[in-house]
């Protein structure tokens, strides 16, 4: 009740846009600094340099979301083609993740596929997969539709699944038709009763039948959580239909079960790393604390030591 509580009050700031704009002006503070690699693209290359030194693929993404304003969302994609040009020239070894209303979804269709469009015509040039990260529910549909439209233009584009909502089953069915890379991940936001399991078992279990459909469909699938009974479920799951280790990933957000990480790449699984950077850190942030309440208590414990 308490950790229910605390989850509502976290995904309840997290929208929060006077907050999102205090947290930009005073900087990367308040214990953010465990789920972000830095600021600037030069502390983000840094970051992912080690990561890749011990054998982690990373998927780097330019923080933001919510933007209102054309110029603001062309900014955005300026970034990200940055992120992507650095990816190129460092030889780094990571993909791209990136929110659609950064790219203008709310503004318009117009805005929104121009900016990917030149995102991707920089990625394709690099070599770099880009992933569409899927965000509220309000969106889901807009977002599928962005994605189905640039898949039927690029090759290097997935997007991602959320196991929590009930439509998810049928978009996996639907997708299929256009053999996509997909990250299936549980879903991190505020969702009503109407549209989403409201139970967590029923969220774990659809995750699993997620999980099982793609795979089995024959589609590249990477699965994206920290929870220990997904991850066996999938090893049991890919032994038992002999599906080779380079048709499926693990992964895991930047600064969370560290070692686990390290311990399924030991294994010989692919895990890839999340690794957020830039200034907009707050909302993504305000959502890694809504997951886990303890978290909560190890940032306290960091500001109580400056
Ligand atoms: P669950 O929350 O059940 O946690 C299982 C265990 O993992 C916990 O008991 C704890 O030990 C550990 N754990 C989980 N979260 C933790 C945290 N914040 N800090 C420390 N330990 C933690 N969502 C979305 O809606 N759209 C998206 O595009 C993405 N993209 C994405 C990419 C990647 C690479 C990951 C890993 C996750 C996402 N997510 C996401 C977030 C996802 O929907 C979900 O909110 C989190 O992954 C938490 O769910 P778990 O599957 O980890 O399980």
């Amino acid at each position: 009740m308490v950790e229910e509580t605390m989850r509502d009050f976290f995904l309840f700031l997290s929208k929060n846009k006077a907050m999102t704009k205090a947290a930009k002006k005073y900087g990367h503070q308040f214990g953010a600094k465990r789920f972000v690699a830095g600021e600037s693209i030069e502390e983000a290359v840094r970051t992912i340099k080690n990561l890749n030194a011990e054998g982690l693929p990373v998927t780097i993404d330019y923080l933001g979301e919510f933007v209102d304003s054309v110029e603001e969302a062309k900014h955005m994609a300026d970034n990200c083609i940055e992120a992507i040009h650095a990816i190129g020239r460092e030889h780094l070894d990571s993909q791209m993740s990136l929110k659609l209303t950064s790219m203008g979804l709310d503004i318009s269709d117009e805005v929104v596929l121009n900016n990917m469009r030149r995102i991707l015509d920089a990625a394709t040039e690099e070599n770099v997969f880009v992933t569409i990260d899927m965000e509220d529910y309000e969106r889901c549909g807009k977002t599928l539709d962005v994605f189905k439209q640039l898949k039927s233009e690029y090759e290097n584009i997935g997007t991602v699944i959320q196991a929590y909502l009930y439509r998810t089953e049928k978009d996996v069915e639907e997708l299929d038709a256009y053999n996509p890379n997909l990250r299936l991940v549980k879903g991190a936001y505020k969702e009503s009763v109407e549209v989403a399991f409201p139970v967590k078992a029923d969220v774990d279990e659809n995750f699993k039948k997620i999980i099982r459909m793609h795979l089995l469909n024959g589609n590249y699938t990477a699965i994206a959580t920290h929870d220990d009974a997904i991850i066996e479920y999938t090893k049991a799951l890919v032994k038992e239909h002999d599906i080779p280790l380079d048709r499926f990933e693990f992964q895991m957000l930047y600064g969370i079960r560290i070692d686990r990480q390290r311990e399924l790449a030991a294994e010989g699984y692919k895990m890839r790393i999340y690794v957020p950077y830039g200034t907009d850190w707050y909302g993504y942030f305000m959502r890694r604390l809504a997951e886990r309440p303890a978290n909560v208590a190890f940032v306290a414990k960091g500001i109580i030591k400056k």
